[in-house]
């Protein structure tokens, strides 16, 4: 199966370390060349890690890269069976990449698309061929959480669902179908674990450190919500909560924080860049407050 990969930030590398794993050819595809090059090599380092730790061997590592391909124009793409996209959680974005990305796939191609709360409706409007569009949201880290919601849009043909159940099944991940509404079941259910927790913190109750260890200690979570915002990075899950509050009219239950908002727009976004709610830097002091 071919398989295309656009967007190769957290989740697209992710996605196409799994497609790869399960035997598919696939192409990653990225505006931006330098995140290109840093997918590639990341990729080599999680998976000589997984050598280490005699999880695979030097073979199947080999192996795996080598069914991984970079590109930089849509004409590459054209060979594709699906389509995975997993860029910046922007709906006019994502509807515009999608009305262009169709003049070069075939007819047959399954477009899909890793958005964690945009109505897939919307993004399928965007294209002549609507039937073929669906969402598949992976969790983050994609190589290891074994869910993935499968989202049918009301245009999604059931052939395009059947294929596109049957092969992330293939991928040996479990599959939970949702309904195309803003968050689906996880990112809903998960608002108000980071929004109370942001909420305790700005009325002074608690720091990041005490909530996040209350969480694991107390509430068995396997990460804090402010450990775990940080490995989601904070623009990602704050545009997030304020697409689930905006598309519920704006229920005050999903109201998202300026603590967050700040963090985003001043690029601390976590993990990612280094500092967020804890600082990942080497130099610099572990705790942000
Ligand atoms: P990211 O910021 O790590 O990566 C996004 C990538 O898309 C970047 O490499 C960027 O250069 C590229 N990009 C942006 N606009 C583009 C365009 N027009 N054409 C091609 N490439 C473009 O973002 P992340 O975290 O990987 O999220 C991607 C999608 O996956 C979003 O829709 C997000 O909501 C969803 N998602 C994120 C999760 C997370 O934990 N971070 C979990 C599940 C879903």
């Amino acid at each position: 199966m071919k398989v295309a990969v656009i967007g190769c930030g957290t989740m697209g590398s992710g996605i196409a370390q799994v497609a790869a794993t399960a035997g598919c050819n696939v192409k990653i595809y990225d505006t931006n060349l330098a995140t290109l090059e840093k997918s590639g090599k990341n990729l080599e380092i999680t998976l000589s890690k997984l050598v280490e730790k005699a999880k695979i061997d030097e073979t199947e590592k080999d192996r795996i890269i080598n069914h991984i391909s970079y590109a930089t124009s849509f004409a590459e793409l054209s060979h594709s069976d699906l389509v995975i996209e997993a860029i910046v959680e922007n709906l006019d974005i994502k509807r515009k990449l999608f009305s262009e990305l169709e003049n070069y796939v075939s007819p047959g191609t399954i477009l899909a698309s890793n958005t964690s709360s945009l109505s897939i409706a919307s993004i399928a409007a965007s294209c002549q061929k609507p039937e073929r569009v669906i969402g598949i949201h992976f969790f983050n880290p994609a190589p290891l959480m074994q869910l993935v919601e499968v989202i049918p849009a009301i245009q999604t043909s059931d052939e395009v669902l059947e294929k596109t159940v049957q092969t992330i099944t293939e991928w040996k991940k479990i599959v939970a179908i949702a309904k195309d509404t803003p968050g689906f079941i996880v990112n809903r259910v998960a608002r108000p674990f980071y929004s109370e927790a942001l909420r305790i913190y700005e009325e002074g109750k608690a720091d990041f450190a005490t909530i996040d260890w209350a969480m694991k200690t107390i509430g068995g979570f396997r990460m804090g919500p402010f450990e775990l915002m940080d490995f989601i990075g904070n623009d990602v899950n704050y545009t997030v909560t304020e697409t689930v509050f905006t598309a519920f009219y704006f229920d005050p239950r999903y109201k998202p924080s300026f603590t967050q908002k700040r963090l985003s727009e001043a690029g601390f976004l976590g993990r990612k860049s280094g500092r967020g709610y804890y600082n990942y830097s080497e130099d610099l002091p572990k705790a942000v407050e």
